[in-house]
């Protein structure tokens, strides 16, 4: 793609990129006055639905009775799968979830039914009145047992390099281990919320929630057996996504327009928060075997890998998330031999989807675990072993080939972390930490720096395109929109900032529509952290476009070049001339000018074999670390973080406060994942299957207090090597496995409750009961 670079000002000059702006909205968050899908104004005649869910894990149902339902004062439509006049599924790449049951139930929480009625209350207590009886079968609830019964959403998949039999046999030494890491609620303070209002000449506008507005128009479509084009989506903001939004909204905008369109009202489907945390899909589950062979120095010679994930009930998602996590299994390691071998298991619970990181953060986990233990086992200081086998610098090493074929170019970590063990002070802080625990029978100290290499763009390639359009009214004033969504991360601030760098005007004078797939077609999910690169890209190119027409006019006003004429502070400059930009753009106008442009982006250079999952799949990577510090009761197996130190990649910043926020705010939400946040299902029973864990009251996220009184948290100066919008990272979800440090640090400091050459079999969450089993087990294997 050939985008023709802003011959504008060098980087200091920068107006608009580069600068910490706030974000867009922050005034509106703060104040309370940011609106939400639920916000809307209800329009006349509008409805609220509830849901029918199934109270069994897997079976059957043999007889559902909604008379009462249907009898309730207030309901006007109730819709069961044999109402649905199109495709009855809602799976976004294999077509094996259902928008409602039919008669096979497959989870505990499932839909069979919805409720549309005059009042969200009265929907949900006429749900309640239905009858069903139900035939159950025994349930598959975890990655063993689905194991055992070679129970599969996709068949397994093979990555490997390399001889690993005879790496494992050459080597010094070789070692055996297992790791699991547990999934993750995506905890988005909005809920789960759509709103379909039908529109004359068989057509339907759906409001919603969603990172991922072309799905939710297709899988609309298809539910009503419609065509695209009669079906629009729009979306303003979302109150958080974090990938539970990517996939996982298109159930709730089915059903929404579904019951719009037997109703002919406007139906609002907002997913109480029980049911949201029940029946939506989370991060999958890991679970890992593995054997590696290596030197005395740490160094890593091969490794074997059986990864199994639980990706719930059905696909979704699932391929993907595994392919990541394949794809991430290396981290920041050349690994010369490897064989891994990845199991996709289908269990009775909800759906496993795109959690933040999707897939990456649980590869890393596993060779993290590796490396911990290789150095566990030689009694080596871990951030030893784990520089020892870094990925070398970019020239002159042959030690830079990813085990699926992708070179690393520009492999910055070596200097990275020299940089991070200096400003955080390690070694100096080991030695302390070591004669602390030496002299603390109960508390325990660890520490442990983890580092962060992670691919850019999306596994699939054509994901990495993006469209925009940008308008200059004439009276100056701009409008943007473009296929990305925003949930927060900052996306239209920074949109907002290289439309006004490319025009010279203040931030404030450009404008958004909500993302709308009548106003840019065929988007892609707002996901893989690439929603800046792509669509600032192509937002770049709309700008340029309609900034090229307007120096051209200029140009032939003055007599002078095109490139001679400047856009900045609001003004066109040229030889003797200045202007304000609505001027200009009056002028233009009157000169029959076009004002606007699209803007179209593909990602140039990746490519990707979904056959032999070899290729180039990420456009570059980006990179981080950390170092965290922790402290834990041996008696009560209480943890706390005492100190975070943060070094991260995240290219030239466009917006330095919005790129901080996303790192300290992913790294915390990555400790919840590693550390609190742990999905309880019922065991036993006539409810085995259930999440018992579904609310705040049993799940627990971190909250403010979580955060670490030390909090170092730096940019690393340089930039991007690809030529990305303005040189900058991608960086919504590298940063969320920054917090592998605090997991591994809680592993050391428990190893030091267990004595030297333990290795505590410390399964992720690290929650209180959890450190407590592992400081049992060390200390009895010790
Ligand atoms: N930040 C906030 N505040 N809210 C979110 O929902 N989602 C994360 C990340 N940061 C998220 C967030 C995820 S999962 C991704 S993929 C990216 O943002 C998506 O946005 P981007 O591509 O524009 O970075
Ligand atoms: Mo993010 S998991 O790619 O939505």
């Amino acid at each position: 793609m050939n985008i023709q670079r802003d011959p504008g000002p060098p980087v200091a000059t920068q107006q608009s990129v580069g600068k910490s702006l706030p974000h867009e909205s922050a005034a509106l968050h703060v104040t309370g006055t940011a609106t939400y899908t639920d916000d809307l104004p209800e329009l006349t005649g509008t409805l609220h639905a509830a849901l029918g869910l199934s109270t069994i894990a897997h079976g059957r149902v043999i007889r559902m009775e909604l008379d009462a339902v249907r009898a309730y004062p207030g309901v006007q439509a109730v819709i069961m799968a044999s109402d649905i006049p199109g495709a009855n599924n809602c799976g976004v790449v294999v077509h094996d979830e259902p928008i409602l049951a039919d008669h096979d139930i497959q989870f505990y929480g499932q839909p069979l039914f919805a409720v549309a009625a005059r009042s969200h209350d009265i929907a949900r207590r006429a749900a309640r009145l239905a009858k069903i009886e139900y035939e159950s079968l025994p349930a598959i609830l975890d990655m063993d047992e689905a194991i055992a019964a070679q129970s599969w959403v996709l068949p397994p998949a093979d990555m490997a390099r390399g001889d690993v039999t005879n790496a494992l046999a050459t080597a010094t030494h070789r070692l055996t281990g297992s790791a699991k890491v547990g999934g993750q609620e995506h905890f988005y303070l909005e809920g789960q919320v759509a709103f379909a209002v039908p529109r004359p000449d068989d057509t339907l506008h759906v409001y919603c929630s969603t990172q991922h507005p072309t799905e939710m128009q297709h899988l609309v479509a298809h539910a009503l057996g419609w065509r695209s084009h009669q079906v629009s989506v729009e979306c303003r903001r979302l109150g958080g996504g974090f990938g539970g939004k990517e996939s996982q909204s298109g159930q709730w905008a089915c059903l929404a327009a579904l019951l719009a369109w037997q109703t002919g009202h406007p139906v609002k489907l907002r997913l109480d928060r029980d049911d949201d945390i029940s029946i939506t899909g989370k991060r999958h589950p890991f679970l890992c075997h593995w054997e590696a062979g290596f030197e005395d120095d740490g160094m890593l010679l091969g490794v074997k890998i059986e990864l199994a994930s639980n990706c719930g009930f059905s696909a979704d998602l699932s391929g993907p998330v595994n392919d990541r996590a394949l794809c991430h299994l290396d981290n920041a390691y050349y690994l010369d031999a490897v064989a891994i071998r990845s199991l996709r298991c289908k269990t009775n619970t909800v759906s496993a989807t795109a959690f933040r990181g999707f897939g990456g953060p649980q590869g890393m986990f596993m060779i993290e675990s590796i490396m911990d233990d290789v150095a566990r086992h030689l009694g080596l200081d871990p951030v030893v072993v784990r520089q020892r086998n870094l990925y070398g610098p970019s020239t002159g090493s042959e030690r830079n080939l990813t085990h699926y074929g992708m070179k690393v170019e520009d492999n910055i970590l070596p200097q990275l972390l020299a940089q991070l063990i200096e400003s955080s002070d390690y070694h100096a802080r080991r030695k302390a930490i070591t004669t602390f625990n030496t002299n603390s029978p109960v508390i325990k100290r660890g520490l442990a720096l983890t580092p962060v290499k992670f691919g850019i763009s999306f596994n699939a390639t054509l994901f990495n395109q993006a469209g925009a359009v940008v308008m200059v009214y004439a009276d100056g004033t701009v409008l943007v929109t473009h296929g990305g969504t925003e949930m927060g991360q900052g996306l239209y601030t920074k949109i907002r900032q290289i439309v006004a760098e490319v025009f010279g005007l203040p931030p404030t004078d450009i404008r958004f529509t909500a993302t709308d797939t009548s106003r840019v077609p065929n988007t892609s999910a707002t996901a893989a952290s690439s929603g800046t690169d792509i669509n600032g890209q192509a937002v770049y190119a709309a700008a340029v476009t309609v900034r090229g027409r307007l120096a051209a006019l200029v140009a032939q006003m003055c007599n002078c070049q095109a490139d001679e004429v400047r856009f900045a502070d609001g003004c066109v400059y040229a030889p003797g001339f200045s202007e304000d930009f609505a001027d200009i753009a009056r002028r233009a106008y009157a000169a029959r000018v076009q004002l606007w442009s699209d803007g179209y982006y593909r990602t140039p250079k990746i490519h990707w074999d979904a056959a032999t999952r070899t290729g180039r799949p990420f456009y570059y990577f980006a990179y981080g670390a950390a170092v965290s510090e922790v402290a834990i009761d041996t008696l009560t197996g209480e943890m706390k973080l005492l100190r975070a130190d943060i070094l991260h990649d995240v290219g030239r910043s466009i917006n330095p406060a919005l790129d901080t926020g996303q790192i300290e705010g992913g790294f915390i939400q990555g400790m919840g994942w590693l550390t609190s946040e742990e999905l309880c299902w019922q065991q036993a029973g006539a409810h085995r299957g259930r999440l018992n864990s579904h609310a705040p009251s049993t799940y627990k996220i971190p909250t403010g207090f979580d955060v670490p009184d030390v909090f170092n948290v730096a940019l690393y100066d340089g930039e991007n090597v690809e030529e990305s919008i303005y040189r900058s990272k991608a960086v919504g979800e590298p940063p969320l496995m920054l917090a592998l440090s605090v997991f591994f640090a809680v592993r050391d400091a428990i190893a030091a409750g267990c004595g030297s050459g333990s290795r505590p079999p410390l399964i992720a969450p690290a929650t209180p009961e959890s450190i407590l089993r592992a400081l049992k087990q060390g200390r009895e294997a010790a």
